[in-house]
């Protein structure tokens, strides 16, 4: 992983759990001054922060900021690619318009941008994405499989599959269901939502912009009048401040091996997942196509990703794109 110096300092601060390292050791392991570790310590002092000095013993890190900075996401990771590039934004307008700028630019596969607010997010069917300052996930996943660009939408449904996973395995008091294609509910609530864009010629895949908003740690206050009926967050239904970090890192290491699964052996093993995940799938449903309303009873995702609706009459209608009200 490509961290700077002084990101890879915080983070042997954040794996130490709460024990002083000494400053000699430091610089022996990172292979720099002591003068150039205290230099590093001030200047995450100057970030907010903060340590002790223990005498004969070192540096106590004492408090963590609640940030998803790169060195708080890499003590999560345990991937290969995924996450081993981030870049990190306190503000920018949108993490999608910095992956479209990164992938044009030669990005690696697994590159990730993640930034604490977005002033214009973006989520599907151009509409505004509300992202609070410090409380949520708002990040792009940089990923370059090696598929043709019909293939994409599948990689919107093994992104589902690995949020709901990651959340299912930090989370205990809630249980999350994906509603088709790519938003996923807490009691009927929307918490995430995933918007994909591809970079692509007309027979590759160049790039896929894997884009995940999450609520997180906001309480029904930090929501806009108009979302207080449709949106919750994680931290709402777990009851308690969750760690924001922890989740990019557990959703990246999922993201990764779903994304290896599906080049390996196709979207079969993903639409066993999607479908044991699915709140969709069984239920009577409204879909609003570009075009028409068509309601009727969701029977299942097909290999390609399609949602299939039975009408009254027994007719099967295949939806590649639409609003679904439950
Ligand atoms: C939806 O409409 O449900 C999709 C929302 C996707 C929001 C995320 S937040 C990070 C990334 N940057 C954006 O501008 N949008 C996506």
């Amino acid at each position: 992983m490509t961290l700077s110096m002084k990101d890879k300092i915080l983070k042997r601060f954040l794996l130490a759990s709460g024990e002083p390292i000494s400053g000699q050791y430091l610089a022996d392991e990172l292979g720099i001054s002591r003068t150039a570790v205290w230099k590093h310590l001030q200047s995450l002092q100057e970030d907010g922060y903060t340590f002790d000095t223990i005498k004969k013993k070192g540096y106590l890190l004492t408090n963590k900021l609640d940030r998803v900075d790169a060195a708080s996401i890499a003590s999560f990771l345990s991937t290969e690619r995924f996450g081993q590039s981030i870049h990190y934004l306190d503000e920018c307008a949108s993490t999608q318009t910095i992956a479209h700028e990164l992938a044009r630019n030669g990005a690696k596969d697994g590159t990730i941008i993640i930034a604490e607010s977005q002033t214009a997010g973006k989520g599907r069917m151009s509409r505004p994405w509300e992202s609070t300052k410090g409380k949520g996930i708002w990040m792009t996943v940089i990923i370059k499989p090696d598929v043709l660009p019909h293939q994409a939408p599948q990689f919107t449904l093994v992104a589902a599959v690995s949020i709901i996973n990651a959340i299912k395995s930090l989370y205990s008091n809630f249980t999350p269901v994906i509603k088709w294609p790519n938003d996923i509910l807490v009691n009927g609530l929307k918490c995430t939502g995933i918007l994909t864009e591809m970079i692509a010629e007309m027979d590759r895949v160049q790039a896929l912009l894997i884009g995940i908003g999450i609520n997180v740690n906001q309480q029904q206050e930090d929501f806009p009048e108009e979302l207080h009926t449709i949106a919750t967050s994680l931290s709402i239904e777990e009851n308690r401040v969750l760690n924001r970090a922890e989740l990019v890192g557990t959703i990246l290491n999922y993201l990764e091996n779903y994304s290896d699964l599906y080049v390996k052996e196709g979207f079969g093993p993903i639409k066993k997942l999607w479908e044991e995940a699915s709140g969709t799938i069984g239920k009577q449903i409204k879909a609003t196509t570009l075009t028409e309303v068509i309601e009727g009873k969701a029977i299942g995702i097909t290999e390609s990703g399609v949602l299939e609706i039975q009408l009254d009459n027994g007719e099967v209608r295949s939806i590649y794109s639409a609003d679904i009200e439950l």
